[in-house]
């Protein structure tokens, strides 16, 4: 997953979380705050009902939205049970005009529980819930307040009795306002979700368009130390542009303080080992020697030609980077005919050359020239009895391949085989006078030439060795006038 998704997609999530926060703590208040309204109106409506009772004997002026019911308990029961009332031992009080006019039936308790009922005649009184079954069917959900009084009733002579009251009111108007703000807030939270979606994407994205920025530059580079274009402002990719440039300075001067230590060494170890060549080539022409005495001097002119040859290679390869390559057009058949002829005299096996006529690559002859060599050098090295060099117009490019039947690679090898000192096998490398450059040199050569070489090879079968070079075109012949 990308940055810009990860963080676009976290800040949606905080959003989301805060709206379902805020939509929830806000629904929980609202519903609080409107059933302790209810409760307080059922205690108003409650005492309206108990001067009604005392003035009227009859609840039918109650406003209409309340529900409400009176139960006379007469004088001969003192401690009246939910059974009592239940058997029908207390007496109707006209209801309220919102129950109807007709029986009441189940209604004359306004749906409370005999538990609920109980807790009226003991406790003295109750707040609950309950429902309400309408003659019509419907079903009306109640929030009813239940209480035991002791009032006069008019025009019931006995004096003051108890009488158990019940008010209640419908909960739908709360229930459906809070069914609407609920609906409203999801559709309003989702728009914000959607809006702050789009907007979060489009600030990530102009946030993090200045790092990619850097990391094309970056990018674009490639082999030279060349600097980031620096940027305005003091920000923090500004500052990482400018972090950047300093590790370059520095990875700079580290690489040419190296290469400059080994150029200076292989310079100054040449004069040496030219000065010991030759004393050891004059002993050996011109002076009486015994056996011993030329043995072991044939060692020394051995192992210090050895050392002149690598000494050459080191000095050769501390100038890469700094190859003078001359890019012109290089004619391709005509250098790899000029190993075949140079190679094939002291070769025993075959050297084939399989190229097409007119093909022509940027470079510089000479160093490719060194290139193919060193290829074809390492091919004998390595006991091939046949040897193909064989170049390919791939229109844009060109491939030059060095194959050998020689004993091969083994693969783990492979990644490693151009670099410096880097030999299969020390030992028998050496032997052969072998220093582990070669492939080094090659690879600095052809990238100098902006182009790649690549291995493949399989032990016991051979190998084969391919460069890719930028094709040209031929030269127009000089046209005089
Ligand atoms: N064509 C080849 N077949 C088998 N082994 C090879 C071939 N070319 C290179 N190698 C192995 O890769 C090693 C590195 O080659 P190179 O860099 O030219 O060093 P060297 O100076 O030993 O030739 C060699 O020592 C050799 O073991
Ligand atoms: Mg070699």
């Amino acid at each position: 997953m990308t940055l810009r998704t990860r963080i676009t997609l976290l800040t949606l999530a905080l959003l989301a979380f805060s709206l379902l926060l805020i939509g929830a703590s806000v629904y929980g208040t609202l519903r609080g705050t409107l059933y302790n309204n209810l409760r307080n109106e059922l205690q108003d409506a409650s005492q309206t009902a108990v001067t009604l009772i005392k003035n009227k004997g009859s609840l039918a002026d109650l406003p209409n939205n309340v529900y409400g019911t009176a139960l006379l308990i007469p004088p001969t029961i003192p401690a009246p049970t939910p059974d009592d009332i239940l058997g029908g031992a207390a007496f109707l009080i006209p209801p309220s005009a919102s129950l109807g006019s007709s029986g009441l039936g189940e209604n004359a308790l306004l749906g409370i529980s005999p538990q609920a009922l109980n807790e009226i005649l003991t406790a003295g009184g109750v707040y609950t819930s309950t429902q309400l079954v309408q003659p019509s069917g419907a079903v009306v959900p109640l929030r009813v307040r239940g209480q035991r009084v002791v009032t006069e009733v008019a025009g019931f002579p006995l004096g003051a009795s108890q009488v158990i009251l019940l008010v209640g009111k419908s909960t739908e108007p709360i229930e459906t306002l809070l069914h609407d703000f609920a609906q409203i807030y999801t559709a309003t939270a989702l728009l914000v979700l959607i809006f702050g979606g789009f907007l979060a994407y489009r600030l990530v994205r102009s946030t993090l368009e200045p790092l990619e920025w850097v990391a094309k530059k970056a990018e674009e580079i490639g082999d030279k130390f060349e600097e980031l274009p620096q940027l305005e402002g003091n920000n923090e990719v500004a500052s990482l542009v400018r972090s950047l440039n300093r590790m370059l300075h520095r990875l700079e001067s580290a690489w040419q303080t190296q290469t400059r230590f080994l150029l200076d060494a292989s310079h100054e170890l040449r004069t040496p080992v030219t000065a010991i060549l030759g004393h050891v080539g004059y002993l050996m022409r011109r002076t009486q020697l015994t056996p011993q005495q030329r043995e072991s001097l044939e060692v020394v002119a051995r192992e210090g030609e050895r050392m002149r040859k690598l000494v050459g290679d080191l000095l050769e390869l501390s100038q890469t980077g700094g190859w003078r390559v001359e890019l012109g057009s290089v004619h391709i058949p005509t250098v790899l005919y000029e190993i075949q002829e140079e190679y094939g005299r002291s070769f025993e096996g075959r050297i084939e050359v399989e190229a097409p006529d007119n093909l022509w690559a940027v470079g510089d002859p000479e160093r490719l020239h060194q290139v193919i060599a060193n290829l074809v050098s390492n091919a004998i090295k390595a006991n091939s009895t046949q040897i193909r060099l064989v170049a390919r117009d791939l229109s844009e490019r060109l491939v030059i391949r060095v194959e050998d039947n020689g004993e091969g690679i083994p693969p783990e090898h492979l990644p490693h085989l151009f670099e410096r000192f880097y030999r299969v096998d020390k030992a028998r490398d050496r032997e052969r006078g072998g220093s582990g450059l070669g492939l080094a040199i090659v690879r600095s050569i052809v990238e100098a030439h902006g182009g790649s070489v690549w291995v493949e090879s399989e032990p016991g079968k051979g190998s084969v060795f391919s460069v890719s070079l930028k094709r040209a075109e031929a030269p127009q012949p000089e046209l005089a006038g």
